[in-house]
């Protein structure tokens, strides 16, 4: 069943403007971008730095408005929303950010920001709000005493895993995670996979999984969209863009994967997959 629909998605960003403030000069970020992304399933979007990626799940998520396009979330076009509409329905979508301290404000608890979202959207009392957050808390590796810290005594990995629990907060259909793991330490980046993908399978949440690094994709996604200049090039299930890749831009990216992570195929999972890339050195 499909969650999100993307159809002809197009965005381009002002370079140059001439003394009159008008625009004399565009960089085409998104040119023309369609995608499906299933209940439950996870879709990455893959390529270099530039190609476009970010600026696809800021527009997914309305974050940016597209010049063209249409995106339709369990069968609601987004573009027809009111205000009050678009804003209600941003509890169904959430984005994880590759740097998880820039995400989270620092003079809030822990525990207040996870329990933040269901103030704003929910209304719930506060001790509901705080039982609640604190059980997302423990249910990604935090324990109680945790929510009474701030996130500059936090490390990456827990950061990222109290931005996961605050995307959680609220159940969404879908999450935009930007290079999740891509900050991360290398020997944390299994384990907040696994932990992403265990919290997949409990929330049934969509993941659009947006990434420059080939081998954690094909350890966690179900189907593969690759972009190069704006544009999707090529689009398959993961095995068959790894397997059998068509375009010379996709067969390029795949040979430019480190030779260790190759000879480890079939990947069985995030955790043999850092492993992986641990033994690799990077
Ligand atoms: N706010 C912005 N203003 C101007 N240009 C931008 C802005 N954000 C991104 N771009 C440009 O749009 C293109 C796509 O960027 P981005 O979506 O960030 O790519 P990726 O996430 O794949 O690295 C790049 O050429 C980038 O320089
Ligand atoms: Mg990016």
């Amino acid at each position: 069943m499909t969650m999100l629909e993307v159809e002809g998605l197009t965005k381009s960003y002002v370079r140059r403007r001439d003394v009159f403030g008008r625009a004399t000069d565009r960089v085409d970020a998104v040119s023309g971008v369609s995608l499906m992304l299933g209940r439950g399933e996870t879709l990455a979007i893959v390529g270099e730095s530039g190609a476009g990626k970010s600026t696809v799940g800021r527009l997914i998520l309305r974050l940016i408005e597209p010049h063209q396009g249409r995106i339709l979330l369990d069968g609601v076009d987004l573009r027809a929303l009111s205000r009050s509409q678009l804003r209600a329905s941003r509890r169904h979508m959430q984005m994880i950010f590759q740097d998880p301290f820039s995400s989270l404000d620092p003079r809030m608890t822990i525990g207040e920001s996870v329990a933040e979202p269901m103030l704003l959207h929910l209304g719930l009392p506060k001790a509901e709000r705080k039982e609640r957050a604190g059980a997302l808390l423990r249910r990604v590796g935090l324990d109680e005493t945790y929510a009474d810290r701030l996130p500059a005594g936090l490390s990456g990995g827990q950061l990222q895993r109290v931005a996961i629990a605050r995307a959680l907060t609220l159940n969404p259909k879908i999450i935009v995670c930007d290079e999740p793991v891509a900050a991360l330490d290398v020997s944390v980046r299994a384990q907040v996979l696994n932990l992403m993908a265990e919290l997949q399978e409990e929330f049934g949440v969509s993941y659009l999984f947006i990434s420059h690094d080939l081998s954690i994709v094909r350890a966690i996604s179900d189907r593969v969209a690759v972009m190069s200049k704006g544009r999707i090039v090529e689009t398959g299930p993961t095995e068959q863009i790894f397997g059998a890749p068509v375009d010379d831009y996709t067969i390029e990216l795949i040979r430019a994967i480190p030779r260790l992570a190759h000879a480890l195929t079939p990947v069985s999972g995030a955790f043999a997959e850092g492993r992986a890339r641990h033994a690799v050195g990077e």
